[in-house]
């Protein structure tokens, strides 16, 4: 008896040290449309973008594969009156909780007009009472991630536990004294986390993990990517502290994020990019209107394409 607990208990130990997550979706070169709907419709952030179907996303040369790398590009060919051709893949699938590995080897540049983003949000319910994450996002000639969580109102972090810069820390959307639809915010500490830096260096990992107790988001470039990253037995635990950490007793995660699909997007202007464009001394030179540069040059937009190694889904 003695002796058959003591074994139980050691062995029960060790599988809990090393099976923290399992493999549950791998998308990656021909597979990787498997996972995803090609979303056609209307921006909701109201984008200067023309989304395409999965036909016309072939036919146009949009949606590549090319080994185990898939390409989703824009048209960076025609001038663009009515709104520039592009992609939004969503999910099949939704998930609550789980860790979220997207490997990248390029990501759209820091280009004016530009908004690329990979996140997630519940569709079900009316946004945002299923929540948004936003795990990489950024704008103009931004090169430094941005990454919130936009809720209904009852959801705050401490903003505790991130090696990133908090900016906001209630993540309702219409909390006073913030930004409306801001949210809660920490921006990457490195200037070479989001757009053109990347590129040169073959991009890196981004990793999302979202428990009951909170969302952490971990980037790292190509050359540091932890070797425990790769391979089918990730384990958070040996990663670091992470760029943003979203917790705190200030919010039932559970309740404020339900049912999430998985959305990696490149649209242009929009909300986010409109409101900004006047004020960034950059972009603001180029043409009076963001709507005008992007429909009048085409070429501008040659590297605003993701190349993706994978992204795998892990359960708990
Ligand atoms: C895809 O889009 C094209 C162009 O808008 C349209 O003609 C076609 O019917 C669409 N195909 C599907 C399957 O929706």
């Amino acid at each position: 008896m003695h002796l058959q607990n003591t074994l139980y208990v050691a062995l029960s130990s060790a599988s809990l040290a090393t099976a923290a997550y399992t493999l549950q979706d791998s998308c990656i070169g021909s597979s990787f449309q498997n996972c995803f709907d090609f979303y056609s419709g209307a921006d909701p952030t109201n984008g200067f973008v023309r989304y395409q179907n999965q036909t016309e996303a072939l036919a146009q040369g949009l949606y590549q594969v090319s080994g185990n790398n898939v390409y989703l590009n824009v048209d960076s060919k025609n001038a663009a009156p009515n709104g520039r051709a592009s992609l939004r893949l969503e999910s099949k699938k939704m998930y609550n909780r789980g860790l979220f590995i997207l490997d990248v080897m390029h990501m759209p540049a820091s280009t004016c007009g530009s908004w690329p983003s990979f996140w997630s949000f519940g569709p079900e319910k009316t946004w945002p009472a299923n929540g948004e994450i936003d795990i990489i996002e950024g704008i103009h000639d931004s090169t430094r991630n941005a990454m919130s969580l936009h809720t209904s109102d009852g959801c705050t972090i401490t903003g505790t536990g991130s090696t990133g810069t908090v900016k906001t820390k209630n993540c309702y959307i219409n909390a006073a004294g913030q930004t409306s639809n801001a949210g809660c915010g920490v921006d990457d500490k490195s200037a070479s986390s989001f757009g053109t830096p990347l590129n040169p260096k073959f991009g890196g990992i981004y990793a999302m993990q979202w428990t009951s107790t909170g969302i952490k988001i971990w980037f790292f470039p190509r050359d540091s990517i932890p070797y425990n990253m790769y391979g089918n037995n990730p384990d958070p635990s040996l990663w670091g502290t992470p760029s943003a950490n979203f917790a705190g007793s200030g919010c039932d995660f559970n309740k404020h994020f339900i049912n999430h699909k998985l959305v990696i997007d490149t649209t242009f202007c929009g909300d986010w990019g409109n409101a900004v464009w006047a004020s960034n001394p950059v972009c603001s030179k180029k043409a009076a209107t963001c709507n005008e540069y992007v429909a009048n040059n085409p070429s501008a937009f040659a590297e605003s394409y993701w190349r993706i190694n994978y992204l795998k889904v892990f359960k708990e």
